[in-house]
């Protein structure tokens, strides 16, 4: 009896350790991101790195700016909180928005964005502050290649 409660007991205190291991791991902030979307089917350009660490720490650009959770129309993500794929369920789950049809309004890129299509979601971070960066004098890329070194065979 007395055996078996601490078999219990101890099985029950490892898989607490293993649990924080598994979050611990999964919410390491990552020093570069090869972004390669699964939402697209194929890759038509080249894969684009993110040099997190280095945007975070170099060029200072606070988490929010990137990571972002909306409600009430505040972002109310705050570092710390867990992090989700850009492409998770209920974010930026869709490819790329359609052409709009003769008649039909033309969405904005934010528009685009905040209907879920990461294609805009990230055109629209990325380049969106790329540009305003740019016109501060910074060596931000804002061309297709700059981001996309080469075409993907
Ligand atoms: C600031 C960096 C940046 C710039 C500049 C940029 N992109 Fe992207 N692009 C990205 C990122 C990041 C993704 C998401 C890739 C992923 O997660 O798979 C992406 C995805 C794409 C995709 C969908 C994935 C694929 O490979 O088919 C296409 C197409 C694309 N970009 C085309 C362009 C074109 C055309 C331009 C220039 C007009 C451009 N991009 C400029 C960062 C950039
Ligand atoms: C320039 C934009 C940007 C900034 C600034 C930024 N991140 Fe990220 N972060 C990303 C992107 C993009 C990913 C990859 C998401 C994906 O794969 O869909 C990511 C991934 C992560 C992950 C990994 C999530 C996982 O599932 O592996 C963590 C943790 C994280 N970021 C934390 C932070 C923290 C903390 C800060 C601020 C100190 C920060 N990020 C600032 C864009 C940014
Ligand atoms: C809020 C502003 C901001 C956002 C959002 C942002 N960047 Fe940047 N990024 C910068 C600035 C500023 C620089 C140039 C810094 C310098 O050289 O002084 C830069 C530089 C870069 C560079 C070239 C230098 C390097 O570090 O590799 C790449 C590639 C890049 N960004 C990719 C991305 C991608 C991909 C995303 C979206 C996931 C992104 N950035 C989002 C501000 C931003």
């Amino acid at each position: 009896m007395k055996k078996k409660s601490l078999l219990v007991l101890g099985v029950a205190a490892l898989s607490v350790v293993f649990l924080f291991a598994v979050v611990y791991a999964a919410q390491q902030a990552p020093d570069n991101v090869t972004m390669e979307s699964k939402v697209y089917k194929k890759h038509k350009k080249a894969l684009v790195t993110l040099s997190h660490k280095k945007h975070n720490v170099d060029y200072k650009i606070s988490c929010t700016e990137c990571h972002h959770v909306y409600k009430d129309g505040k972002n109310v993500w705050k570092e710390g909180d867990e992090v989700e794929k850009c492409d998770a369920e209920g974010c930026h789950s869709k490819a790329k928005a359609p052409k709009a049809k003769e008649g039909e309004k033309k969405l904005s890129r934010k528009e685009k964005a905040s209907q879920g299509y990461h294609y805009s979601a990230v055109h629209e971070n990325c380049v969106g502050c790329h540009k305003a960066a740019k016109k501060e004098g910074k060596a931000a890329p804002t061309k297709c290649a700059q981001c996309h070194p080469k075409k993907k065979k």
